[in-house]
């Protein structure tokens, strides 16, 4: 797990200025200019040029700026690469992900130098699940998957259902691989924007699983992501009083405590010390605005 706060990631087409715009002062943790789905063919380019024009001009606080491009395979793939680089995204996230040599492959075309923007990867189809340990051990520079739930549905001839259970393979496994590399993972999309109360089962459902957090359509979205993914007053009181238990306990000399009516070893005391540091984070980003 990584400390940076990734509770709330919000996909825009890249060809809607009054999107560009508002993102600006949304609570978002992240944010995903999307170059690939969300614009259609005639707009590419100009989608391109207006997302270049959106990084350069700023404004965006602490959020950080990811541009999900064209696969390279396509006619607008490299230039979006090139230009994500040179307007100096935070990250740029490649589409459909089969495996480590697409990875390879944007790396190369990346100019050189140190602030080359990391690179996230969509993990939504069959093949790229199915080698989600390579992919995740490809390259020091990916720091992210962001799950594509809808385009591995569709792959997988999965029907829609709230408890996912079609898809639970495919998250656990891509979850198994990030982690195993130190990655962030980022759930899927939920598609009925108007629909809070199943948004929210869907963020806990992911919560639970491990994810950082969630990618999200539309603003309306981003206070349920920005809490579920949150540590609670309740969870930090206990971190807090788990902590207090483990410290007594090794003034003792002693390598287990006790609270709670639970046991509480080292493997806890540095889950709670971790569940602090994320509880900062996220206050350092709320007070840096973005939140
Ligand atoms: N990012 C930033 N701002 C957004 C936004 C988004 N994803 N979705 C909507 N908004 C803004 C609108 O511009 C509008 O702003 P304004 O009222 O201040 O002018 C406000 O939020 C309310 O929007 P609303 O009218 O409720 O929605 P809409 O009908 O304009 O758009 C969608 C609905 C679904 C088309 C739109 O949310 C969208 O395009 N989402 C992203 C889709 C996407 O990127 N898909 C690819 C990955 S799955
Ligand atoms: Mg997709």
């Amino acid at each position: 797990m990584q400390d940076r706060p990734r509770r709330s990631v919000l996909y825009m087409p890249g060809s809607r200025p009054r999107a560009l715009e508002k993102a600006r002062s949304l609570p978002a943790d992240a944010l995903i200019l999307d170059l690939e789905d969300a614009v259609a063919p005639a707009e590419k380019p100009a989608a391109r040029e207006m997302v270049a024009a959106a990084l350069r001009a700023g404004g965006y606080g602490p959020r950080e700026l990811v541009v999900r491009i064209n696969a390279l395979d396509t006619e607008w793939g490299p230039a979006d690469l090139a230009a994500a680089c040179a307007a100096g995204a935070d990250a740029v996230l490649l589409p459909k992900v089969n495996g480590p040599d697409d990875l390879a492959r944007a790396e190369a075309l990346m100019p050189a130098g140190a602030d080359r923007p990391r690179l996230w990867a969509m993990m939504e189809t069959p093949l790229g699940v199915l080698n989600a340990a390579a992919i995740a051990a490809a390259t020091p520079r990916l720091e992210c998957m962001v799950i594509g739930t809808n385009d591995l549905a569709k792959d997988l001839g999965a029907r829609n259902r709230p408890d996912r259970m079609p898809l639970l393979p495919a998250l656990a496994t891509c979850l198994l691989a990030a982690r195993a590399h130190g990655l962030a993972c980022i759930d899927g999309v939920y598609n009925a924007f108007r629909d809070p109360e199943g948004l929210r089962a869907e963020c806990v459902q992911g919560r639970d699983m491990g994810f950082d957090g969630k990618t999200l359509i539309h603003p309306d979205q981003l206070a349920i992501a920005n809490e579920v993914f949150a540590p609670s007053a309740e969870e930090l009181e206990e971190a807090r009083a788990q902590l207090v238990a483990w410290d007594a306990a090794q003034a003792r000399g002693e390598g287990v405590a006790v609270w709670g009516g639970r046991i509480v070893e080292r493997l806890h005391a540095e889950a709670a010390r971790q569940l602090l540091a994320r509880a900062e984070a996220i206050r350092a980003r709320e007070a840096a605005g973005a939140g």
